[in-house]
């Protein structure tokens, strides 16, 4: 073992120790990987304590739009914290510009709030609209993640069993919340209009492509549909685009589907990786929110709007707008499902390739993929069985059941080629030592 090794599987043994399972995220929780040390990251690539390094695709759960350390982005945080400290009173210049570009951006913002992390955006968006309309339920989807606050931590990655009913992913979480929260399936507007004739619903929560079950795309006229239901039922209607929002445009995924929400929760690409996040919408809302002297739904956070990271968001959002970064991202995007699509197809292998502008995902099984229940189909252990091949070749796709891949603007062409080679041979190899 080198000294570099010994010092990694040294810090995994002492994380061990005092982290509980070694790690900073139950998500980050890996098996196979529980010794993993990570030591640099740099554009497309990240390198372990072994001193390999990595194409990295998994992308830190989506963050890194313009790649690790963007030197713009590095150098608005340094500008910043140099000269402007966090303050907790009155407001910086950089929180309203930043505030001033985000409402100028997502077609549903009039006015918006900084949080640090997508759960807590996500949180106040479910209690602002539980204080607006004065009811308890809301309704969310199987497949999608909202975060870790009771109201929404259900029905993820469910077993099939649980599908259909509730499946907490928590010990520890108040029944009235599990049972205030209505899980309806993905696509299916009939359902969601079942349940809002049969209760009161304060909000319809969802990510517009599930994208943590990887990508399952909306059907033509449901978010239309949602909309309307909505509105029928003076329903709050919430966009999650913690992961579609920047990533997918600009404006997010709404401003590419035209249907516009009450209120939106952004984060991740946001701003590249540092911790930001956003909930914003139609004023009526907003304005609830406590920040209005007052206003009835309490809002605080100590590292709200922290100048440092608020710099990170602003420099990520101006570079968006001066780059051809969606372009570059859509591009690459959109080579590999072509490319991994036609592949599978020639080798024999049946997969359905989904994805959209720079996330993909390849489902091992035959298609269509409509809603979370068709997933239950996936051949798992091929699914993670080749990104443990992959890691011999350099190559990380988080190996866990239905993860998805992005490209950042750091990613290239030769990537996308080494990619369609390596997935072959991690497919074949996989499968041959099955057989
Ligand atoms: C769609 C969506 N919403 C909310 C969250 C929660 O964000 P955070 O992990 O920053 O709390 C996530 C996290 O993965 C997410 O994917």
């Amino acid at each position: 073992m080198s000294s570099t090794q010994i010092a990694g599987a040294d810090l995994a043994a002492r994380a061990a120790a005092v982290i509980p399972g070694g790690v900073n995220s139950g998500q980050r929780q890996v098996p196979g990987l529980e010794d993993m040390v990570i030591t640099a990251t740099s554009g497309s690539t990240f390198t372990d304590a072994t001193g390999q390094t990595f194409t990295d695709y998994h992308s830190a759960f989506g963050p890194p739009l313009l790649g690790h350390n963007d030197p713009d982005v590095e150098a608005a945080v340094a500008a910043t914290g140099r000269s402007l400290d966090l303050m907790g009173v009155g407001v910086t210049r950089v929180e309203v510009e930043l505030a001033e570009r985000l409402v100028a951006n997502v077609p549903s913002l009039e006015k918006v709030l900084l949080t640090c992390t997508g759960s807590e955006a996500t949180f106040h968006a479910l209690r602002v609209s539980r204080t607006a309309t004065g009811r308890r339920h809301v309704i969310k989807f199987q497949g999608c993640y909202h975060g870790w606050h009771d109201s929404v931590a259900m029905n993820v990655i469910s077993p099939a069993e649980r599908v259909g009913g509730k499946d907490p992913i928590s010990g520890g979480m108040l029944p009235e919340a599990i049972e205030s929260t209505i899980v309806c399936r993905f696509n299916d507007a009939d359902e969601v209009a079942r349940a809002l004739e049969q209760v009161d619903v304060a909000a319809i929560i969802l990510e517009m492509i599930p994208h943590n079950i990887g990508a399952v795309l909306p059907q033509p006229g449901f978010l239309e549909r949602l909309r309307e239901l909505a509105t029928k039922h003076g329903t709050v209607l919430i966009f999650d685009e913690v992961i579609t929002g920047f990533r997918h445009g600009l404006g997010g995924y709404q401003a590419i589907s035209g249907v516009t929400p009450d209120l939106t929760t952004l984060g991740k690409a946001m701003a590249n990786g540092w911790p930001v996040s956003a909930l914003g919408g139609k004023a009526e809302l907003m304005d609830l929110f406590s920040t209005t002297p007052g206003q009835p739904a309490f809002f605080a956070g100590t590292f709200n709007g922290h100048p440092a990271t608020s710099a990170a968001a602003l420099a990520t959002i101006e570079k968006l707008e001066r780059e051809p970064v969606h372009e570059h991202v859509f591009r690459l995007g959109e080579r590999a499902p072509t490319g991994l699509q036609a592949m599978y197809d020639r080798i024999g292998v049946p997969a359905v390739v989904s994805g959209f502008g720079s996330i993909f995902v390849t489902y091992f099984l035959e298609g269509p993929v409509v809603s979370y229940d068709d997933l239950l189909r996936n051949d798992v252990d091929l699914f993670i069985g080749y990104r443990r091949e992959m890691m011999q070749d350099g190559i990380f796709e988080l190996p866990l059941n239905l993860k998805r891949s992005h490209f950042s603007y750091a990613h290239t062409d030769e990537d996308v080629d080494r990619l369609l080679v390596a997935t072959e041979a991690a497919v074949t190899r996989h499968l041959d030592r099955r057989a």
